[in-house]
């Protein structure tokens, strides 16, 4: 079973589309062993309203990947969840294959890569250590941030066409012809996912973070074409993260 379907399965099972991002502030690295206990009590408190945790360096610096965000990982997968990495991986072809290849040996089902790179010696390598290992690949196609215009929303020339497009429609159309797994696409840009749901329909499903901490509302990425929610801080550091959790699941819920 691919990864996107994994997905969909597990989505169903936990009747939620939002993927944790577990993510902490800096914390002295003497209080590492209390940053991942941290970590553990929170994906125990919200796992039934989640269906991925997805790890970003917050936790990989700190703890390390065979040390403490294993950990994570076996925990996610005991309460059936999912477990992306979110390693934005950007270099030539032969360094990202080990990239992969660490994190898939880690248990990671997933990781996020930069299509900025391009396919051959640079993107291929991940996806053909993906497809042997049957894990999946999500590419970044519009990020959530302020600046992201600058890079995703620049003017480029169509390689083959020569025609004017978009950066981010160019992602998105590689996201589709390397039948990625998943395209990102920030919550704060909901008239872009409209654009990128467009060109991917239902076979690429679009990834949101974004919301509650950089302004995006989980609602409106849904009606525009979201289909998972990443959703970090606004549940990680609410006093309740499990009552964060609860509601924004039935948020989307009612939105879909
Ligand atoms: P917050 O706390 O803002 O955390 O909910 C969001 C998490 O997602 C990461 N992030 C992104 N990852 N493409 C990505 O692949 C994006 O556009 C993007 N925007 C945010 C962020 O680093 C954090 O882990």
């Amino acid at each position: 079973m691919s990864f996107k379907e994994k997905m969909e399965e597990t989505g169903k099972k936990k009747e939620s589309k939002i993927v944790l991002a577990l993510d902490f502030p800096f914390r002295n690295i003497d209080k590492r062993e209390a940053l991942l206990a941290e970590a553990q009590n929170v994906l125990e408190a919200v796992q039934p309203y989640v269906c991925a945790v997805k790890i970003n360096h917050h936790l990989v610096l700190p703890l390390g990947t065979f040390d403490g965000v294993q950990k994570l990982v076996t925990q996610a997968h005991e309460k059936g969840l999912l477990a992306i990495m979110d390693c934005k991986a950007n270099d030539i072809g032969a360094t990202n294959q080990v990239i992969a290849e660490y994190y898939y040996a880690a248990g990671f089902d997933a990781l996020i890569a930069n299509p900025f790179i391009g396919w051959e010696e640079g993107m291929k390598p991940i996806f053909d250590t993906a497809h042997k290992l049957q894990r999946g690949v999500i590419l970044l196609t519009y990020m959530s941030h302020k600046g992201a215009s600058e890079g995703y929303g620049q003017t480029i020339y169509d390689e083959k066409t020569g025609k004017a497009t978009a950066q981010y429609v160019s992602f998105a159309k590689k996201a589709l012809k390397w039948s990625a797994d998943g395209a990102v696409v920030g919550a704060t840009y909901p008239e872009k996912i409209r654009e990128v749901h467009e060109i991917l329909g239902e076979n690429v499903p679009i990834y949101s973070p974004g919301i509650g901490a950089q302004g995006g509302a989980a609602e409106t990425a849904a009606k525009a074409g979201a289909c998972y929610f990443i959703v970090g801080r606004h549940i990680t550091l609410a006093q309740n993260p499990r009552e964060a959790a609860r509601k924004l699941c039935a948020a989307i819920k009612q939105a879909r």
